[in-house]
């Protein structure tokens, strides 16, 4: 375990040398890697930093405001609105991977306009070590590593995070004092809750994603997961009054890792299921039923797509 106050001083200095007068800029998601990135950055070079979030639409409940807020201390703070820019770019888009590409552009489009405004030479990200792993056995493209530094013109990248595993991450936000409901974040995947919907990503599969991973969290939060989620894997015959409907699969996620890279399905009491079913498809009518996901990684992985 890497020593957190050390980690820290060594941190600011490296980012002071390597962005010396410059600007720069990162790609805020509100999960704990890029904050610490995003803080680490901030103790260096102060309002020299701008850091955007952009709203794809594909996050979670609430997430916007709770950025807004968390984040009020930095002057430097964009919040963008393209929730129709990455929709649009979505739509007829089945395959995962190509859905991963596509989110990574429309993401690189919004940040070559960001970071020209901002006058940024550097591009900070939160790259942690298991997505460096993963994107260079090509395991899967994290959008948050494959394409943006080719793109735009940046004198450099800057990743001060590169070589944590997510726990020494997390140890980091404590040390760095950044808030709890930042530094004990489960994590989530950059591209949102597109991998959380199966096939084409529309607004009415996301708006049932994005419930149903509410209430999930919520219930689960005492089985102190690595991450816990829902998904909307298909569609099912269901029965309404006296008729049969044809209503969407959710699939509830709830698993135990160190580090993603291998994780454990939890054991859940079955009153919690029963509870989590119910106001899933209490919320939404068009829930026709809610399964639990019992798979391991491997051979599972813990996103959907
Ligand atoms: P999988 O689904 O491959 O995920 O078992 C392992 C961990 O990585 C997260 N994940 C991502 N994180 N960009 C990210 O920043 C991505 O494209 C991405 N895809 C998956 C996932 O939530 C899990 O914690």
């Amino acid at each position: 375990m890497v020593d957190a106050e050390s980690f820290i001083d060594d941190a600011v200095d490296e980012i002071s040398e390597e962005i010396g007068d410059a600007n720069a800029v990162i790609g805020l998601s509100g999960g704990v890697d890029s904050s610490v990135a995003a803080a680490l950055t901030h103790r260096a070079i102060g309002d020299r930093l701008t850091a955007v979030y952009v709203d794809t639409g594909l996050m979670r409940k609430g997430e916007t405001d709770e950025i807004r807020e968390t984040f009020s201390f930095m002057d430097g703070l964009r919040i963008v609105h393209a929730e129709d820019r990455f929709l649009d770019a979505l739509g007829g888009v089945t395959d995962p991977e190509e859905k991963r590409h596509v989110i990574g552009e429309a993401f690189i489009r919004e940040f070559e306009r960001e970071a020209r405004d901002a006058g940024a030479d550097f591009l900070v990200q939160g790259t942690i070590y298991p997505d460096r792993i993963e994107s260079e056995g090509n395991i899967k493209s994290h959008h948050n590593v494959g394409g943006l530094p080719e793109r735009v013109d940046f004198e450099g990248i800057v990743e001060p995070v590169r070589d944590l595993y997510k726990d020494e991450v997390r140890e980091v936000a404590r040390e760095l004092g950044l808030e709890a409901v930042i530094s004990e974040r489960m994590p989530f995947p950059g591209p949102g809750l597109a991998v959380r919907v199966i096939g084409e990503v529309t607004k009415e599969k996301l708006e049932v994603a994005r419930d149903a991973c509410h209430v999930v969290e919520e219930e689960l939060e005492a089985y102190e997961p690595w991450q816990a989620f829902a998904a909307v894997v298909g569609k099912a015959t269901g029965v309404k009054g006296d008729n049969r409907v044809h209503g969407w699969i959710v699939a509830v996620r709830s698993v135990e890792s160190r580090d993603g890279m291998t994780a454990r399905a939890q054991e859940l009491d079955w009153e919690t299921l029963q509870r989590i079913q119910s106001r899933i498809t209490g919320t939404n009518e068009n829930v026709a039923r809610v399964v639990y996901d019992v798979t391991h990684k491997p051979p599972a992985t813990i996103e959907y797509e």
